[in-house]
């Protein structure tokens, strides 16, 4: 914690060096996002699917109650750090028609809830494929270069901080409840495939020009409410065999890193580690100032619905979700992404300097 408030000093101090005129400049020129409902700040708004957040009591605690499409009563973790990096805006949507003109050159968000790196996880949910959020990126670089030029293009997209955050779909809403997968595979040859993916993406993202990319490890499958309830076989504890999966995916995530990074000299690429900020909260509510760390605050703590989500019928909402580590049955809370927030930025202020 300390050292994290350190790094935010120093972070706040290069911002004040950026300063020209009175307005504070953003350390990138952009901010660009891809990958699930951990990151959709609304693009599944404009899609046919189940997997929505548009309507309340998502975005409960945002001023004017604003169910924006985030999977949160407020900001997610990525809001957070974009607005520590100097944007006053959230990186808009890039399906969003609000998406357009001068937005474009603060960056784009291409995440979609129910996707992940596996295509076949988005294809079930009707959500936008991890590729297909690439081919959208193509499209935003064409639009880009319209309204920017194709010199200020290039510099603001191999200048851009690229966030990728992907993978817990995959298992909570495929691997885990997917016969034709679990019966055919280990979690660990699942995890090679989604990491094979992954290295896949970012040798592309890099061939397209970034050179900044931050990837998300994942969280503690295991302790998000919804798999304490399917497959805790009553224990209220987190769920170890998802623990080890996922520590296991984030094994061989900060191995790839590595080895990307040795490939691509000129990339700067970091894994955001979710797992142990949310693994502490989950374990320790109290000494950060949490109480509930089981239940989401929307919902009774089991599973919602099918999928996973709250509605404006779920009842026993809490009436402030500022001391519970969950939102719904999957998604933290805003109070929980502050925490998961200063610790991405810890680990990523190399990325950013
Ligand atoms: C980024 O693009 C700018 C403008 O074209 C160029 O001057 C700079 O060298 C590029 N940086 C990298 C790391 O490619
Ligand atoms: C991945 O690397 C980070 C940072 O070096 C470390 O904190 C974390 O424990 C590693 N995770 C695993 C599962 O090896
Ligand atoms: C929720 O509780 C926190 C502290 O416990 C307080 O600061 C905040 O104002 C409360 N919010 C609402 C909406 O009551």
């Amino acid at each position: 914690m300390e050292v994290n408030k350190c790094l935010l000093l120093v972070l706040a101090l290069f911002l004040l060096l950026g300063t020209h005129g009175g307005e504070a400049q953003p350390l990138v020129p952009a901010v660009l996002t891809f990958g699930d409902s951990s990151v959709d700040v609304g693009n599944n708004d404009y899609l046919y699917t189940i997997i929505k957040a548009n309507y309340p009591p998502y975005g409960r605690d945002f001023k004017n109650q604003v169910a924006t499409g985030r999977f949160c009563n407020g900001k997610l973790a990525t809001d957070i750090t974009a607005e520590t990096l100097g944007f006053e805006s959230y990186a808009p949507a890039y399906l969003s028609p609000a998406a357009s003109g001068n937005n474009l050159l603060i960056g784009a968000n291409f995440a979609s809830a129910g996707s992940g790196y596996y295509d076949h996880t988005a294809l079930l949910y009707h959500a936008i494929p991890l590729s297909q959020q690439l081919e959208y990126f193509k499209e935003y670089q064409s639009k880009l270069a319209a309204v920017a030029g194709s010199s200020q293009a290039q510099s603001i997209i191999n200048g851009s901080l690229y966030i990728i955050s992907a993978g817990a779909s995959d298992f909570v809403q495929n691997y885990y409840i997917n016969p034709f997968l679990f019966k055919t595979q280990t979690a660990d040859q699942f995890s090679d495939r989604l990491i094979s993916i992954f290295s896949d993406t970012v040798t592309q993202l890099y061939g397209m020009g970034a050179r900044r990319i931050g990837v998300t490890s994942l969280p503690p499958l295991g302790c998000l409410p919804a798999a304490i309830t399917l497959f805790g076989h009553g224990s209220s504890g987190c769920v170890s065999r998802l623990n080890s999966d996922s520590e296991n995916f984030n094994g061989k995530m900060n191995a790839t890193v590595d080895s990307l990074s040795s490939q691509f000299p000129d990339l700067k690429i970091a894994v955001f580690d979710i797992y142990t900020p949310l693994l502490s909260l989950v374990t320790s509510p109290e000494s950060q100032g949490f109480t509930e760390a089981r239940r989401g605050c929307c919902g009774t703590g089991t599973v919602e619905t099918t999928v996973l989500l709250c509605n404006p019928k779920s009842i026993g909402t809490c009436p402030n979700a500022t001391t519970y580590v969950f939102w719904d049955a999957v998604h933290p809370s805003e109070a929980a992404n502050q925490v998961i927030a200063d610790s991405l930025l810890a680990e990523g202020i190399n990325l950013v300097t």
